[in-house]
């Protein structure tokens, strides 16, 4: 590990819009889903290197609430691809203590899927961490209305006030509660959009937008990203001179 990642100032919490499956496949002549199932492959090493890198929260942005609009089969085989990974990777999971989340509305997913998704996260649950969290059926916005409705039940039974609500209360309605806001958030493919990911946490991320298509990012790429977040000045809104002169 170079100088640079060693001397501290890692992200915590890395965020990573997986993109770029489709055309990856396309440079081939291949499927789209091909390039789905290389991109499952590559999340078992991307698991890997953020472990290495000392990443506590690794969250990947897996499945939109936008992507249901995709045809059908693409649809299907992501489904599918979610659960063989789980087949594979559940028991990985455990061997290594690393924890499972998901963000996002499962309720909505195909039984074959879910049911493996829901055992994996309550046989990890009580590891320390690292935690290996997956966006599934995820939207910022939807996020945000789920998060106004449960808070709008509480004031209903009178059991929250508008006039005391702070970000911190808010928050803890959020799929995201008890999870630290991401640091970094990556996006693979060139694509510079955040695409209703985190909006909300992703207030004073720092963005790192990769040329690279996922199933090509690989340890050194991230450790890359890892090495530029590590030279950003975050200034949380003080200025550059505040920071220093602590
Ligand atoms: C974006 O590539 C990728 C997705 C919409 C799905 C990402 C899903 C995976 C990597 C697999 C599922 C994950 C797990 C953890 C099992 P794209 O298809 O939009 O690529 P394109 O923009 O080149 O068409």
């Amino acid at each position: 590990m170079s100088d640079d990642l060693s001397s501290g100032n890692t992200p915590r919490h890395v965020a990573i819009i997986m993109d770029g499956n489709g055309r990856w496949a396309r440079q081939r002549n291949l499927p789209r889903v091909d390039g789905h199932r290389k991109g499952v492959e590559n999340v078992l090493r991307i698991v890997d290197a953020a472990n290495k890198l000392g990443i506590e929260y690794l969250t990947l942005y897996a499945f939109s609430v936008e992507n249901w609009q995709r045809p059908a089969a693409e649809v299907d085989a992501l489904m599918h691809l979610l659960e063989s990974f789980l087949g594979q990777y559940a028991a990985e999971l455990v061997e290594k203590h690393i924890r499972l989340r998901v963000i996002g509305n499962l309720a909505a997913l195909p039984e074959h899927a879910r049911a493996p998704l829901e055992k994996a996260v309550a046989t990890t649950a009580d590891f320390p961490g690292p935690t290996l969290v997956l966006a599934i059926n995820y939207g910022a916005r939807t996020e945000v209305l789920d998060a106004v409705r449960a808070y709008a039940r509480e004031v209903q039974a009178g059991r929250a006030s508008p006039d005391t609500l702070g970000w911190e209360s808010f928050s803890r309605y959020l799929y995201t509660r008890d999870m630290p806001d991401p640091d970094l958030i990556i996006r693979t493919s060139g694509e510079t959009r955040l695409s209703n990911f985190l909006l909300l946490q992703s207030a004073y991320a720092e963005m790192y937008f990769s040329p690279v298509l996922w199933p090509d990012f690989d340890g050194a790429c991230l450790a890359d990203a890892v090495r530029a977040f590590a030279n950003r000045e975050r200034r949380f809104g003080k200025t550059g001179e505040q920071l220093r002169e602590k």
